[in-house]
């Protein structure tokens, strides 16, 4: 698939469900909640059918996202049939950790490749400041049993929020390094309902770069290739092998080499997560569209993604939890 300003899009994450059993600030404020009916919300075969007319389209990445991902109890399910797509090359999850250690094994041996786990800081009184639950120790014995289980290499995602957990830079550092986690470090973004203080407690990522610097005393060096297949710029800390990314959605877009779209737990296909524009394909689904007809309504939907972003200086009209990250 390529789109009207002539990016690949190869890349699906899919939420497969709204709710969430973290309330963090910057994503679901008080007063925020999860909005859809849970009537709504598709079913594993409906999934696996539009991520199958994706696949057939050329999608050959899919993440599974949220809300939390696994506080929906039939996930393992959706990772077997996911994996038996042709064309799914990989299968990633992003989690908030919480109840990761009770099922990494079984999405393992479902046919899950690896997981992305937030983790804002490691300290107990900071994490329930910011998630509403005092569980860091939950999070860290699930990235230890991603490990185990091998849903690797994981990668450990920081939003950096000033005056909250900037304090972290460091341990985090420490902690990732040690065990190898790469370790990403993201601006805040200001979408929907969390985007006040989003903007309040951002910190930019030029900023995270040279607390980096000095941390490891020693030139950080851009790690050829720039950005992988994400948004994230690595850096190698001095000669070491440890190597750290930054995503600065905000301050430096990355809208250029785009290759994703987002597809919400009722089936919204969401083309920019700044931008305003989506195609009801679980709508379209339920009310009895062939797959023909939901393959032309992708088509269409991918021909006018919008070029780009305005999150420095427009909050984006999609909230967090729905839209999976
Ligand atoms: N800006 C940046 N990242 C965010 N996340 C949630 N809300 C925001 C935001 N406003 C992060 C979570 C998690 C990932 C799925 O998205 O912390 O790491
Ligand atoms: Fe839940 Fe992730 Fe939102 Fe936190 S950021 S409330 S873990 S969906």
């Amino acid at each position: 698939m390529i789109d009207g300003h002539g990016r690949r899009i190869d890349y699906l994450r899919v939420s497969v469900t709204e709710r969430c059993n973290y309330r963090c600030f910057y994503c679901m404020p008080d007063g925020t909640a999860p909005c859809s009916r849970r009537a709504e919300t598709l079913t594993t075969a409906e999934l696996t059918r539009l991520v199958a007319l994706f696949a057939a389209l050329g999608v050959r990445k899919v993440r599974l996202t949220g809300g939390e991902p696994l506080v929906r109890r039939d996930l393992p399910e959706l990772v077997a049939g996911l994996r038996n797509l042709p064309g799914i090359e990989d299968l990633s999850l992003s989690t908030n950790g919480h109840l990761l250690a009770a099922q990494a094994a079984k999405l393992k041996a479902a046919g899950l490749d690896r997981v992305n786990v937030s983790l804002d800081t490691l300290d107990p009184a900071i994490f329930a400041g910011i998630t509403g639950q005092d569980a860091v120790a939950h999070v860290l014995a699930g990235i230890e049993a991603a490990r185990a289980a091998g849903l690797t290499p994981i990668k450990v995602n920081t939003v950096v929020l000033k005056g909250v957990n900037d304090s972290e830079i460091e341990p985090l550092l420490d902690y990732a390094v040690v065990r190898g986690l790469e370790l990403r470090f993201i601006e805040s973004m200001p979408m929907g309902a969390g985007s006040t203080l989003a903007e309040r407690h951002f910190y930019p990522a030029e900023a995270i770069l040279e607390r980096v610097r000095t941390y490891c005393g020693a030139d950080l060096i851009p790690v050829k290739g720039g950005r992988g297949a994400g948004p994230a710029r690595y850096y190698q800390m001095g000669a070491g092998p440890a190597r750290v990314g930054v995503i600065s959605a905000v301050s430096q877009h990355f809208c250029a080499s785009c290759n994703r779209v987002r597809l919400t737990a009722t089936g919204d296909l969401i083309l920019c997560m700044g931008q305003e524009g989506a195609v009801p394909l679980g709508g379209l689904m339920r009310a009895g569209a062939s797959d023909p007809e939901l393959r032309a309504a992708i088509l269409a939907g991918i021909a006018r993604k919008p070029e780009r972003h305005d999150l420095a200086t427009t909050n984006s009209p999609h909230t967090m939890f729905m839209l999976g990250g």
